[in-house]
């Protein structure tokens, strides 16, 4: 229901350009996002996931668009929007020879929190995040996981309904994401929190987020929940071994005609790839039966995010990544790159504050 829509951004556009040469790092990014949901923005280095944070939080201005967050709106209202908001950024920062709890302190008094109210936030979160064994630490002293956590401890030092995380998990090992993500998760039950993140590793989209927005090259190419993604998008790759190739061909008929997929033989075995394939399986493992063919082995290959991608920009992930790589490269080589970032004084400003806001 709209009037429950934490976020509803609309038509949000953003072009930079840098040395004459314009680049629409934001296209059309429309959406809603409800109360309490935990939204994965999904997609490879260059995407425009950072930027459509970046304007969601008040912090670049759209080119063209406008969003409303937590009832305000970023253009008329970008104070309004700050405090009701936590934002993590891509890369962490952080007095270094500060200690962890009095970091927060200082972030609690940015937010205009009373000294008070600050030091019992801190403690809660001390505790909720797992961060007490090392609260009186220097920031300089903490591992990466341990800094990331205090990051988002940081974020979230006002109780904000919705926060912002951009990549929390980059870089860390997994023991220490697996840890992060489970805090994440009990922002939720715990303080009914509104996350909204961004992430290129596919396993945690899928896993964790209840919606995953993919996004390629400034645009929203899909939303929905995971499972669903993969069911209407990709499928289950079912593979049946058979005896020879010319069984192959005989068993490929017949599976050809309990799924409307097309069925695919190559030497000795029958590939399909089918959104039902857990009930494909057996069923053509009987059909086979019945026809006198014996099946030698048979594997349902679950779908995963990657396939979804791949089915929905022609290209994995992976090389989607490193497409973006290779183009970064030879634009630095370019004398035309002198990386000049032409955003506007506007954005110069909010960019310093960023660096306080975190
Ligand atoms: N300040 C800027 N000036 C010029 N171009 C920019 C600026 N910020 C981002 N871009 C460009 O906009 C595009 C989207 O960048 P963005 O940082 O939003 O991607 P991302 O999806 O967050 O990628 P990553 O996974 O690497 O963090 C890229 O082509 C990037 O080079
Ligand atoms: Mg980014």
């Amino acid at each position: 229901m709209a009037h429950e829509a934490i976020i509803e951004a609309q038509g949000l556009t953003k072009r930079f350009t840098v040395k004459k040469k314009t680049v629409e790092a934001v296209t059309d990014l429309t959406f809603q996002a409800a109360r309490g949901e935990l939204v994965a923005f999904l997609g490879p280095n260059g995407a425009g996931k950072s930027t459509s944070l970046r304007m969601l939080t008040t912090l670049i201005p759209p080119t063209s668009g406008t969003a409303r967050v937590v009832g305000r709106d970023i253009l008329r209202d970008p104070a309004g929007v700050r405090a009701r908001i936590g934002y993590v950024g891509q890369l962490n920062s952080g007095s270094f020879s500060q200690r962890v709890r009095d970091e927060m302190l200082s972030q609690g008094a940015f937010y205009g929190m009373s000294r008070g109210d600050s030091a019992r936030r801190a403690d809660e979160l001390i505790e909720s995040l797992d961060l007490s064994s090392f609260a009186t630490r220097t920031v300089q002293q903490l591992s990466g996981g341990q800094k990331r956590r205090l990051d988002i401890a940081l974020g979230l030092m006002h109780a904000p309904p919705l926060v912002f995380l951009d990549e929390p998990s980059t870089g860390l090992d997994p023991q220490s994401r697996a840890n992060l993500w489970q805090h994440i998760l009990d922002l939720r039950t715990q303080h009914g929190t509104t996350v909204f993140l961004t992430t290129h590793y596919l396993e945690e989209a899928d896993r964790y987020a209840e919606r995953v927005m993919v996004m390629d090259r400034g645009r929203v190419i899909a939303d929905d929940t995971a499972t669903r993604l993969k069911a209407e998008l990709a499928g289950d790759v079912v593979t049946l071994t058979l005896a020879t190739a010319e069984e192959a061909a005989r068993a490929a008929a017949v599976v050809g005609g309990l799924t409307d997929r097309e069925v695919r033989a190559e030497g000795s075995t029958v590939s399909v790839t089918a959104p039902d394939g857990d009930a494909l399986l057996p069923a053509a493992v009987r059909a086979l039966d019945a026809a006198g063919i014996t099946v030698r082995a048979a594997t349902g290959v679950p779908p995963t995010l990657d396939d979804v991608f791949l089915a929905l920009t022609g290209r994995t992930l992976r090389d989607a990544e490193q497409q973006s790589e290779a183009e970064k490269e030879s634009e630095a080589d370019s004398p035309q790159s002198a990386a000049s970032d032409t955003e506007d004084a506007h954005t110069a400003a909010t960019r310093e504050n960023e660096g306080a806001n975190r």
